[in-house]
């Protein structure tokens, strides 16, 4: 059993931001995975892009964690891992002919993940008045909404 630690909602603020962390810290290490796994060069690159703009991601993130005076720390994140592990064995069952439209679908189902996750703490952060941080946040969030779009029409595109 999980003591029971968070009181407030700065103390749940706190947390969710750690979880955040270890999601970016997810999607390295799920992009790379990715990227080994498509088959052609457009989807590759696409894979690759997202990755230098996760790392943008995690600078924010430890931004965040100055902003608000906490210490960078990570704090469980099963579901990244689950998205992870689900990526894993679907692209094992799957012919190489269908391995650019399964990275494709599973980096949609994390990039829509993490867009839930930073509207998850946007409307907290406003709430507790941090400004700074709901604009580092905010940045994160826009990257992944238009990555999500990028992804999506890529998938289109290869279907087509
Ligand atoms: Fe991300």
């Amino acid at each position: 059993m999980v003591r029971q630690t968070l009181d407030t909602p700065t103390e749940l603020f706190h947390f969710q931001l750690r979880t955040a962390l270890t999601m970016e810290n997810d999607s390295l290490a799920a992009l790379e995975e990715l990227a080994k796994a498509a088959k052609s060069a457009e989807v590759k690159k696409l894979f690759r892009h997202h990755l230098g703009e996760t790392k943008e991601q995690v600078a924010n993130l430890r931004k965040a964690f100055d902003a608000v005076d906490l210490k960078v720390s990570t704090a469980p994140s099963p579901s990244t891992k689950g998205i992870s592990k689900q990526a894993a064995s679907t692209l094992e069952r799957s012919a190489p002919k269908l391995r650019d439209q399964v990275a494709l679908s599973c980096a949609l189902g994390n990039e829509h993940y993490e867009i839930a996750a930073y509207q998850s703490l946007i409307v907290p952060a406003q709430t507790l008045g941090l400004s700074d941080v709901t604009a580092l946040l905010q940045a994160n969030l826009d990257q992944e909404v238009h990555t999500s779009e990028e992804l999506r029409t890529t998938l289109q595109k290869i279907l087509a």
